[in-house]
């Protein structure tokens, strides 16, 4: 039948945010449209997708920020976090790098966003199993430690991504 005419209960806005090519724009578009591009381009300023689904009978609209990991390409802070419920922090399983960088971006976070907001730490990328730089277990114990959710993901293979969302809108919720 039609949800031309759904009744939406709540929005949720939930943003994305990590190191240029951990694979955020890959991670919204798997979510958002079952689809994966390889070629993906860089993201210039702010996008978002939205996603209407059911959680315990009521009808949530996931409103996804996805933005720039590059600082020239960024959008402005402070706009981008308002009203943020939820967030996605993404590094990639084989860029030790990206990994070291969540501090930061959960500083940045800190300082603009809810102190409620429901965080995720997200390393995608687990199809590139042979050039893995960051265990699992670095990354469990590390997300233990500041309080986070935890996942691993490939939006190549779509392994994880669903559950992922699904609990940052749930714990939200
Ligand atoms: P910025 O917009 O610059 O911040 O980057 P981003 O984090 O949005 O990265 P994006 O989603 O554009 O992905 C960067 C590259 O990684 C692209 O070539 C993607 O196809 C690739 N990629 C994303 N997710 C995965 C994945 O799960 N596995 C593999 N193998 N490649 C991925
Ligand atoms: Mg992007």
């Amino acid at each position: 039948h039609s949800n031309f005419n759904q009744k939406i209960d709540y929005v949720f806005k939930v943003v994305l945010i990590g190191d240029s090519a951990v694979g955020k724009s890959q991670l919204l578009a798997r979510f958002s449209r079952n689809e994966f591009s390889l070629d993906s381009k860089a993201t210039i300023g702010v996008e978002f997708q939205t996603r209407t689904l059911l959680i315990d009978h009521k009808t949530i609209k996931a409103q996804i920020w996805d933005t720039a990991g590059q600082e020239r390409y960024r959008a402005v802070t402070s706009a981008y976090y308002r009203g943020a419920v939820g967030a996605m922090l993404v590094y990639d399983v084989t860029k030790r790098q990206t990994f070291d960088h969540v501090t930061r971006w959960l500083e940045e976070l800190r300082a603009h966003a809810d102190k409620n907001i429901v965080i995720m730490l997200v390393g995608n990328k687990t199809d590139l199993s042979t050039l893995r730089t960051v265990t699992t277990e670095d990354a469990k114990e590390f997300a233990q430690r500041e309080n986070l959710f935890f996942m691993e993901t490939s939006a190549l293979e779509a392994i994880n991504v669903e559950p992922a969302f699904l609990t940052v809108l749930t714990e939200i919720y």
